[in-house]
């Protein structure tokens, strides 16, 4: 069976064909990736009219490079089209649904909509583009799992019982993680998106310490220890599962306009990057750490934009096996940790299998629901 997945819920257009075999092999044919970073980035975020215009631009571009990559001569060859339908920019959901609809009516194909953090979760079972390695981590024994979603819009505990069976046990109260690093990135004058360029900051730090040009008896009397600037870690210890990054946003806002007064912005950034990637990290890894002992789960699964960070994923695997030896811990390839339109296929094969005799597919089943929760 061959899936082709379309996802245009924020700022990148994704299409790809996964072929799922007898045997629940996924073989990835093709991912394509048209972003819209470079469009976005002098606007510090996505600008959503922008990002609907650049989708409808690209999208019949896309498909072309994507039939093309997976050795497709038409869409006639695909068996199931699988869609975004939230959460997202309304905007750019309706431009990718609308295309997929359409090829839906045209080609007689059945049609799934898929939830985009659902995507997200199933990222984890994507194997390498062209390589053979199948569905075998898919099984029963991994439930119950706990997923990590943590995106530029989301950031969510998830408690998953088995396919399509979902629990929030928490969220954000305020800001996601991702969009914290991409507004502390704007106040360090970074660009965007925010994430890859604070941990690349951070590592600077990480090697150098305090830049030599600064005084460090005058740099150290702003920050508490080491020289490092001490940041809140928001709700780390409150009882529930939810989450807030705006008050580490305030306090990086803080540090950075009076540190500014006395030194370039480039020599603080390393040293403000540093520890608020570390407050972000060290908050998400202690709650995750929290709920897969509160919940007794068989598996960890990391999902989401902010997947790709290094100290995210190295910190959460650490403390696993230190502390949870009994459970699986999973983190996507790092080519499907940012949006994908691989992952909205294989989420929508499996809604797909699950229901295919009671449920419509049909082009009429699909609509846009940019709130969409899990
Ligand atoms: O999942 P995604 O591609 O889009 C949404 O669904 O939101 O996530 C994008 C987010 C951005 O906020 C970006 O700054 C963040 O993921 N991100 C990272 C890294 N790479 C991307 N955050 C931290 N470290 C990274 N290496
Ligand atoms: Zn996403």
């Amino acid at each position: 069976m061959k899936i082709l997945g379309i996802e245009t819920s924020c700022d990148e257009t994704s299409m790809a064909v996964l072929e799922v075999d007898e045997k629940k092999k996924v073989k990835v044919l093709a991912n394509v990736i048209s972003s819209q970073v470079k469009i976005h980035a002098k606007y510090g975020g996505v600008y959503p009219a922008l990002a609907a215009r650049e989708h409808a631009k690209n999208i019949d571009k896309v498909l072309k490079l994507t039939l093309k990559e997976a050795g497709l001569k038409s869409v006639e060859e695909i068996d199931l089209i699988a869609v975004t339908k939230g959460p997202g920019l309304a905007v750019a959901l309706i431009v990718g649904i609308t295309f997929a609809k359409t090829l839906a009516w045209k080609y007689k194909k059945s049609i799934v909509g898929v939830n985009h953090l659902e995507g997200h979760i199933y990222s984890n079972w994507l194997p390498l583009q062209d390589s053979n390695s199948g569905l075998l981590t898919l099984d029963s024994r991994l439930f119950p799992a706990l997923c990590l979603i943590v995106s530029g819009g989301h950031t969510e505990l998830v408690l998953m019982k088995g396919h399509g069976k979902y629990k929030i046990l928490g969220e954000t109260q305020d800001d996601a993680a991702g969009e914290a690093f991409d507004k502390i990135a704007r106040m360090l004058e970074l660009g965007y998106p925010g994430g890859p360029l604070i941990s690349q900051e951070a590592e600077k730090f990480g090697k150098s310490g305090i830049p030599p040009t600064l005084d460090p008896r005058l740099f150290a009397r702003e920050f508490s220890s080491g020289c490092i600037p001490d940041l809140p870690r928001p709700m780390i210890n409150s009882k529930n599962f939810d989450f807030s990054f705006s008050g580490l946003k305030t306090a990086v806002l803080y540090l950075v306009r009076k540190l500014v007064q006395q030194y370039p912005i480039a020599e603080i950034r390393p040293a403000v990057a540093y520890e608020a990637q570390q407050a972000i990290v060290d908050v998400l890894v202690s709650k995750t750490l929290r709920a897969a002992k509160d919940y007794q789960v068989k598996s960890v699964l990391l999902s989401g934009g902010v997947s790709a960070n290094q100290l995210l994923r190295e910190t959460l695997e650490k403390k696993i096996s230190e502390e949870l030896k009994e459970v699986n811990f999973f983190k996507p390839l790092m080519a499907y940790t940012t949006d994908n339109a691989a992952m909205i296929a294989l989420a929508g094969y499996f809604n797909y299998a699950k229901s295919k005799e009671k449920t419509d597919f049909s082009w009429k089943s699909v609509a846009v629901d940019a709130n969409l929760r899990i």
